[in-house]
């Protein structure tokens, strides 16, 4: 079956330069770039008069192709520069108390600029360019030009920049990102969060997200031999019509060419043209979180009998459904969903997650049986959803928003777009707890537009919303395709489930237990909370509450727990000192807390015995304390130093408790199965004080490509090598050879020690403010005349206070030339640092600049406040600037403020943690030089650790080479 539908493409994607190239376009095939390396970035908003846009192609400050951003820090994606802020009582808790927002301006705006170039041949290509989202708004300048304004920190915003680079030149990209707007209720970071990338294809070629890969069975249940439907979206962005061979290769996850197909179109001058093609695969083999294979789609694109593009896509062949009576139905069967809700965030890095520690993340939600995760509340980064595909977990995928607007539906597109190819994906929700709105016919009819939209571009899933309503069901509830339940769990749900029995159900979100790992009574003071499973805010209920409730109802399809992981923000039940959440299974670093047990012991088929709390409680002795086993033996009988403190059997879904007064020593418990067979045993001993650090990386060998990592746990023992569960003790790190650490934690909600150590770089700023000026005829160029000389005698020119002339113009006629003159004086001291920039506020209209009579740069904007590197001009003493100006129209002339700002070395403070209940964690990222990591980490009065792990040549991804020469 084919079927062949066109579109128009907007005419502005034509250019001249391109119409040139037509026919040698045929021979390039499409390079898929990383442009994450090598970024400048500043914090603040400096150059507030950057966003007015009075003429096309002058973007202004560091919009400016011109703009010097020398002294500026490098940095690498993802970035967030929120982790890298202090705590402050005064900010959003919800936010997790970064001073970010309206009340503090100065931290909430921040430039990133990065420069690249193309190759000349490269003029036969369209260029795009993809930010994978941004946190929160962005303005995008290339070469000046402004090419995008995005609002929304969770969605990926993407630009064909073909007519504005300079091939065979040097392009800029600079971004301004303001995070002073907010969307969530938890800790969102701040910055280029995701990947950039530049993409060079053909001018006909695939199109953005343009590949649509499923499978379907007969009836939806896997049988003898499965259907995979490819959709191709190709783009012509030629002015004539060309005819295209689209070629499908389909390869099996050992490798094996299965089947291949083509068809030939014609795809019209300017236009999009949709190729469907389908094929038949006997016996697949299917994917599933416990069995994630990947099949492989090879899609071809030929003109002419040449191949303009190439892509390669990994796809799934599963079948998902949501049956009323028998719950998820993954591959025609009953499926429980073991799930997690979960913010992007982590201790160290934020919201900038780089690719392997969303894998860390992954596996460690899988140790404790978790099979599915909700991307709350928002779209995911892509990188997590191919980490799903690979090792195996379902996903929710989120809008952040509902609405049937425009632009809410342009996101709704692109999201589903980019994602529906992940065989990870089971489900699309429309949003989250809409609770002034839910109940209104007006959200019922966003909600079936919504959904109406994915029948359409995904006729493979289902939709949801998760509802925050009881036996409700008006508005979104009644028009939804599968009601998703955030908490009311209990009888409402089985009346709902009664009154509405063709309704599929899912628990979108339950659970919200708050605990802090290693804690055992509650502490708010120091913001913690006992870990026993017993502290839940009103409207949430215990892992054990909600869970035997839902494992005896399949209808209901499992559910999401809040959350797999801690989150910065929302730090319930507590406010400051507190700043990260409680409801993790894991915490910030993901070090399980007790409750990891409990849903392993349920969700796993691995015998689980696990006894909590710690056995060091001095100064306890003879008092009782509440122990508990978290197992899934059948019986478990629990000894203090050897004696026996009774045998109790575990119902499902439940733990056992038993008051234990208190001797120091070993609490051991035996785990016994339904013939009373021992089948696990396990111990806790009272330990001796910290004496030893001890350093595990979760990787011994990464890649050296400059963005893998290792994720290295810190623990402290005692002199006979048992962990020191109470360890709090500050630990150092020092890093040698080839790598970078990028971040540092500890799981402790209510800690304010930094996860990241950033370069101090001092400043001296030397305002220059004698001026002396003339009108007189200048050389419009980097001429140098007697005038610009140190020693030339101004003394007869006016004197003009530039600081203080309150912005009076100088210059009174148009189309008039002046030149100023100031001097400055710097020190020895001052020529010693890494060098110094002069930076003018601003010149009416056009200005050349000389430092001790040699010419620095220049400026053609009135708007613009040009900043020059002027440290090789410059020595100690008496130092001259001469600025010559050319004022167009009106009055005009230099501005007010000038200032030489002198940089000094910059320097990182040492990195360091304290353990927090005997753990601590210290990411390292590669360099792209394969070697040795070799970390240290020393504590006073405790021996140090050192541990190397090794970094192996390997393929990195593409990248545009960048100028700073950055994956150091
Ligand atoms: C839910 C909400 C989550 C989180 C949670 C805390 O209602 O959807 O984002 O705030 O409460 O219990």
């Amino acid at each position: 079956m084919k079927i062949i539908r066109a579109f128009r493409v907007h005419s502005a994607i034509a250019s001249a330069a391109l119409l040139a190239m037509q026919i040698a376009a045929a021979e390039s095939p499409r390079e898929h770039l990383s442009l994450d390396a090598g970024w400048k970035f500043h914090l603040g908003d400096d150059w507030p008069d950057a966003l007015h846009r009075e003429n096309s192609g002058t973007g202004s400050g560091p919009a400016s192709e011109k703009f010097a951003d020398t002294y500026w820090r490098v940095v690498n994606l993802p970035h967030d520069w929120a982790v890298e802020l202090p705590f402050d009582w005064a900010a959003d808790g919800s936010h997790g108390f970064k001073p970010l927002g309206t009340k503090f301006p100065t931290n909430s705006i921040g430039w990133y600029r990065r420069t690249f170039e193309l190759p000349k041949e490269d003029q036969v290509k369209r260029i795009w360019l993809t930010f994978a989202g941004v946190m929160h708004d962005a303005t995008v300048w290339v070469n000046g030009w402004c090419v995008r304004r995005h609002e929304g920190g969770y969605y990926p915003f993407r630009e064909d920049i073909t007519d504005l680079v300079h091939f065979g030149g040097k392009n800029t990209i600079a971004v301004r990102v303001d995070a002073t707007a907010s969307e969530g209720w938890f800790y969102e970071g701040a910055g280029i969060y995701r990947h950039v990338c530049l993409d060079l294809t053909a001018p006909v070629a695939i199109a953005p997200d343009g590949i649509f890969v499923v499978s379907s069975f007969k009836n939806n249940v896997p049988s003898d031999h499965a259907v995979i439907h490819i959709e191709v979206d190709l783009l012509n962005t030629l002015t004539n019509d060309t005819k295209a061979t689209v070629n499908c290769e389909l390869n099996s996850p050992d490798g094996t060419l299965l089947n291949q197909f083509d068809e030939s179109v014609k795809v019209n001058p300017q236009s999009r043209q949709l190729v469907s093609l389908e094929s038949k695969l006997s016996s697949p083999v299917l994917w599933s979180p416990e069995s994630p294979k990947l099949f492989k789609l090879l899609t071809t694109v030929s003109v002419a009998g040449k191949i303009v593009d190439q892509k390669e896509t990994s796809f799934g062949i599963r079948s998902v459904a949501f049956d009323p009576t028998n719950g998820f139905l993954l591959n025609g069967k009953h499926y429980e969903i073991h799930g997690t809700c979960n913010h992007q965030d982590h201790a160290g890095v934020g919201a900038a997650i780089p690719d392997a520690l969303q894998e860390f993340r992954v596996n460690q939600l899988k140790e404790f049986g978790c099979n599915a995760i909700r991307t709350s509340h928002n779209p995911p980064t892509p990188e997590l959803l191919d980490a799903c595909d690979r090792l195996g977990l379902l996903v929710l995928d989120e809008s952040r928003l509902m609405g049937s607007d425009s632009e809410n539906m342009i996101k709704w597109d692109d999201q589903i777009r980019r994602d529906r190819n992940h065989p990870s994906i089971a489900i699309w929700c429309i949003a989250n707890e809409q609770f002034m709105v839910q109940d209104t016919p007006q959200a019922a009819n966003v909600a079936c537009r919504m959904q109406e939209y994915v029948k359409r571009l995904d006729p493979t899933r289902p939709v949801t919303y998760a509802s925050p309503e009881d036996d409700v069901f008006s508005g979104i509830n009644s028009v939804i395709q599968v009601r998703g339940w955030n908490y009311h769990y209990g009888p409402q749900m089985d009346r709902y489930h009664a009154a509405h029995p063709n309704q599929p159900n899912v628990g979108t979100e339950q659970a919200s237990v708050v605990g802090t790992r290693g804690i055992y009574t509650n502490d708010a003071a120091h913001g913690y909370v006992a870990a026993y499973d017993v502290v839940w805010p009103g409207w949430t209920t215990t892992a054990e509450s909600w869970w035997s409730f839902f494992a005896v109802r399949p209808w209901l399809s499992g559910a999401f727990v809040w959350t797999g992981f801690d989150y910065r923000g929302e730090p319930t039940p507590y406010w400051w000192p507190c700043v990260n959440s409680h409801f993790g299974i894991l915490d910030t670093c993901g070090f399980p807390k007790d409750v990891f047990y409990y849903y392993q012991s349920w969700w796993t088929t691995n015998t689980v015995l696990h006894l909590l709390p710690h056995w060091n409680w001095p100064g306890r002795e003879g008092q009782e304390i509440l122990v508990e086993a978290f197992s899934n033996c059948r019986q478990v009988e629990l000894f203090l130093n050897g004696v026996s403190l009774g045998r109790q059997v575990i119902k499902p879904n439940s733990k056992l408790s038993w008051q234990v007064k208190y001797a120091p020593g070993t609490l051991s418990a035996k785990g016994f199965d339904e013939a009373g067979k021992v089948i696990a045993e396990t111990k806790m001993e009272t330990t001796g004080p910290a004496t030893q650090i001890q350093l595990t990386p979760d990787r011994k060998t990464i890649n050296a490509d400059g963005e893998d990592v290792s994720v290295f746990t810190v623990s402290a023992v005692d002199a006979q090598g048992r962990a020191v569960p109470v360890a709090q003790n500050q630990i150092n790190f020092a890093i040698e050879g080839d790598g970078k650490i990028i971040g540092v934690g500890n799981g402790d909600p209510s800690c304010h020690e930094p996860d990241v150590f950033v370069p101090n770089v001092p400043e001296r700023s030397v305002a220059v403010n004698d001026w002396r000026w003339q009108i007189a005829k200048i050389p419009k160029s980097d001429t140098v005349i007697p005038e610009y000389a140190n020693d030339f005698d101004d003394s007869t020119w006016s004197a003009l206070n530039v600081k203080t002339s309150g912005g009076e113009p100088t210059i009174k006629t148009p189309d008039t030339t002046a030149i100023y003159r100031a001097h400055f004086a710097l020190t020895e001291e001052d020529l010693k640092g890494s060098g110094a920039q002069v930076c003018f506020s601003g010149c009416d209209d056009e200005g050349w600049y000389f430092v001790n009579g040699q010419f620095v740069g220049e400026s053609h904007d009135w708007q613009a406040q040009p900043i020059f590197d002027i440290k090789k001009f410059l020595h100690a003493g008496d130092n001259v600037i001469a600025a010559a100006v050319n004022n167009g129209v009106g009055s005009g002339g230099l501005n007010l403020n000038v200032n030489v700002e002198v940089i000094g070395k910059a320097s990182t403070p040492p990195w360091a943690r304290s353990l927090f209940n005997g753990l601590a964690q210290i990411i390292v990222r590669s360099t792209r030089n394969a070697g040795e990591i070799k970390l240290t980490a020393t504590a006073d009065g405790l021996a140090p650790a050192t541990v190397a792990v090794q970094t192996q040549p390997c393929k990195p991804r593409a990248s545009v080479p960048s100028v700073v020469g950055a994956n150091k």
